[in-house]
């Protein structure tokens, strides 16, 4: 019976990953360090010997600069590659621009805690006044979606599923079925949006998911589109289990 492959994985270090700042859909740059493991997530790729027909990727910079990395460095910058926002970082409401130690110091680590990997508790709606309010809003960007009036002010875990799913169900399965070979590069929570889906991991379970920068992983798929193990990273597991500890600490006082 036929196996189908998807790789995907969230961007590089961006410059508010190093600053530690919730960021969502404001448009940090990778650093030169994330643009490093960009690359080494392409040298990984060509390792494994697997290459892409199309690739998808968000409206953000990060995740369309470690998508042009990483192609370069397998040779294939000339797929198709698709833009969307369903694919973009989950919004991060009012926390957007704040440092993350300092808001626990200040909200204690439960409350970010929830706020970062919770199911269902949104962060706290953007205000108008918010620092990054207007270039965010106003972006050209997004002419074409979300339309004004679903235009996101802070997004859960739960509502960056309802609007990256349909994207996963409408575009991304209908190619993987027709054989296409898909990378997708994204973002921590709109991707663990997707795991949640695949894996079927429950409300309560998702919390514990924290995605390293610029590791791939990837799944294989039956032919009704189910997993036929769970995602798997390629990278060193000893590696990947500190990376993703670093990012659960990022929510921490310090
Ligand atoms: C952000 O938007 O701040 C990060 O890219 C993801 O943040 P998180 O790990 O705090 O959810």
């Amino acid at each position: 019976s036929k196996k189908f492959l998807v790789v995907m994985l969230r961007h590089g270090e961006s410059e508010w990953n190093q600053k530690n700042l919730f960021c969502g859909w404001y448009d940090a740059p990778l650093t030169e360090k994330g643009a490093k493991e960009a690359t080494l997530a392409g040298k990984a790729i060509k390792d494994a010997k697997i290459n892409f027909d199309i690739a998808h990727t968000s409206l953000l910079s990060r995740a369309q600069d470690t998508l042009k990395h990483i192609l370069k460095e397998i040779g294939q910058e000339c797929i198709p590659v698709h833009k969307t926002w369903r694919l973009n970082e989950r919004h991060y409401g009012n926390l957007t621009g704040l440092n993350k130690a300092e808001t626990a110091k200040k909200y204690g680590e439960k409350q970010v805690k929830i706020w970062r990997r919770s199911y269902d508790t949104p962060p706290p709606p953007i205000k108008k006044d918010n620092k990054y309010y207007e270039c965010i809003t106003k972006d050209p960007r997004y002419c074409e979606g979300p339309p004004p009036e679903e235009f996101p002010k802070s997004e859960s875990l739960k509502m960056t599923i309802k609007r990256t799913l349909p994207y996963w169900d409408n575009v991304i399965v209908p190619q993987i079925r027709d054989g296409k070979k898909l990378i997708i590069t994204a973002h921590g929570n709109s991707l663990r949006g997707i795991i949640k889906h695949l894996d079927k991991i429950s409300d309560e379970a998702i919390m514990q998911l924290n995605l390293p920068t610029a590791v791939p992983f990837f799944y294989e798929l039956d032919e009704c589109m189910v997993p036929l193990a769970p995602m798997k990273f390629l990278g060193d597991p000893e590696t990947v289990k500190k990376a993703m500890e670093s990012v659960a600490n990022q929510g921490k006082a310090k």
